[in-house]
């Protein structure tokens, strides 16, 4: 399936990587000139002074915010982004997130200026995981993050469904896809389909039972503010 093409790639993008440094979740400001329509992907309730003072002064209209699943590191700023700029609080029709504006399938298409925002359905970190392609950037939230790949221990994951979003559908993605994580841990800001493919240590696995039995020895700790996060994160971020 041909995701993007050339030419969209010609009009000028809007870009914004914001990191927390608390939960070292990475947010993205996506825009489209000229119509100053944008879009952000995983807020953090804790930055939305921050997206509010870069939205109004670069005069944007903020026309969806949308979380690639349900996190459980970070409170979501969705419904704080709605209450300023009316916005349309998306996810995919997976989650069990409640107060949605519309929620998202497999292979969707919303459309963001001179720019169409591509959605995959992508379960294996979460049973309500997506990505988000613009152009020849791809969202990855913590399905794909540099070097690694998003634990599967908890929220409904699985090891089996992680292994097929990767390698039957991510990664089939051109190697020049710019690969734009939902957080990274070492300083590091983006990468590439190719540079994963080649370098990331868990996706060099031979068989779907490799990767499988790789998953279930991670051994890693449960996160901080999971409690909280998660309820929090079911109501768009709401108290
Ligand atoms: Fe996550």
């Amino acid at each position: 399936m041909k995701y993007y093409s050339n030419k969209t790639c010609n009009f000028r993008m809007i870009f914004k990587q914001f990191f927390d440094k608390e939960s070292c979740t990475y947010t993205y400001l996506v825009g489209s000139e000229p119509t100053r329509d944008a879009l952000i992907i995983d807020s953090v309730l804790e930055n939305i002074e921050d997206y509010k003072n870069y939205i109004t002064s670069n005069n944007l209209n903020l026309l969806y915010v949308l979380d690639t699943h349900i996190h459980a590191d970070h409170i979501s700023g969705m419904s704080k982004l709605n209450e300023y700029f009316d916005c349309q609080m998306l996810m995919g029709k997976e989650t069990l997130a409640e107060g949605l504006t519309r929620k998202l399938d497999h292979n969707d298409e919303l459309n963001l200026g001179n720019f169409k925002v591509r959605t995959m359905f992508t379960p294996g970190h979460t049973s309500d995981s997506y990505c988000f392609l613009i152009a020849d950037k791809l969202f990855t939230g913590d399905t794909l993050l540099i070097g690694e790949t998003g634990r599967t221990d908890f929220q409904n994951g699985s090891s089996i469904s992680a292994f097929n979003s990767l390698f039957n559908l991510i990664l089939k993605l051109p190697d020049a896809t710019v690969v734009y994580p939902g957080h990274d841990y070492n300083g590091q800001s983006k990468s590439t389909i190719g540079e994963e493919k080649k370098s990331n240590p868990r996706l060099q696995v031979k068989s779907q039972q490799e990767y499988v039995d790789m998953m279930k020895n991670l051994n890693l700790p449960i996160p901080r503010k999971m409690d909280v996060s998660i309820p929090r994160n079911l109501r768009l971020g709401r108290e």
